[in-house]
């Protein structure tokens, strides 16, 4: 599967060769990827980085979520995760991140809109949910311009960099679209 994303990039789920990839991507700006992210401390060799993709992909096997890596040509530029999709509530939850060379140019927000639309039209998804550290202005910006509504604060809801963080609460229904 790829998805057309801006005119030089697509969109393709991350497969276990793509771990030294990712694990490069995050070593390259970890610190800022550890302070924000849920996922990304673990992940600190490519066997941790494959098991990350393999979890992933059962995900997508399952039909209850994907991580779809942003590439240009060979480069992995950034990662748009669905973290769960429930059949009963038809709720999907997604997440987005960057390399730290490809922030500042609209790609966060390009990919999430492609994912948001594939999630609407091709999944029978009625609410999309975005969970952003309070502290994370850039996530909460692209929250906002995919079109999605601040709903409140999940208070602790992540253990992220060595403590429970608290999460502000984003949500894009299918009649908002
Ligand atoms: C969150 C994150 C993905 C946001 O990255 P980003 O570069 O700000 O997001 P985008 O690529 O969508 O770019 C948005 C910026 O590009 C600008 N932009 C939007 N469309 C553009 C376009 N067509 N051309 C040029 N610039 C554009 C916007 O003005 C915006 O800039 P501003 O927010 O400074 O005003 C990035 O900071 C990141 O990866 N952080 C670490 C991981 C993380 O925190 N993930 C979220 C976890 S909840």
């Amino acid at each position: 599967m790829e998805l057309a994303c801006t005119a030089d990039t697509v969109l393709r789920p991350l497969a276990p060769d793509d771990a030294a990839a990712l694990l490069a991507v995050v070593e390259a700006d970890r610190e800022t990827f550890d302070r924000w992210l849920r996922w990304s401390a673990p992940v600190q060799s490519v066997a941790a980085a494959r098991e990350f993709i393999y979890a992933a992909a059962a995900r997508e096997v399952e039909d209850t979520g994907f991580h779809w890596g942003i590439w240009r040509g060979e480069a992995l530029l950034g990662g748009v995760p669905c973290w769960s999709i429930d059949p009963v509530h038809h709720v999907a939850e997604l997440g987005y991140w960057l390399a730290a060379t490809a922030r500042g140019g609209g790609l966060a927000v390009t990919a999430t809109k492609v994912a948001i639309a594939h999630l609407l039209r091709d999944r029978g998804v009625n609410r999309i949910e975005f969970q952003c550290r309070v502290e994370n202005e850039p996530s909460r910006r692209v929250a906002e311009r995919v079109g999605a509504t601040y709903e409140g604060i999940r208070r602790e809801s992540h253990w992220v960099g060595g403590a429970f963080r608290d999460h502000a609460v984003y949500a894009l229904l299918a009649r908002d679209a």
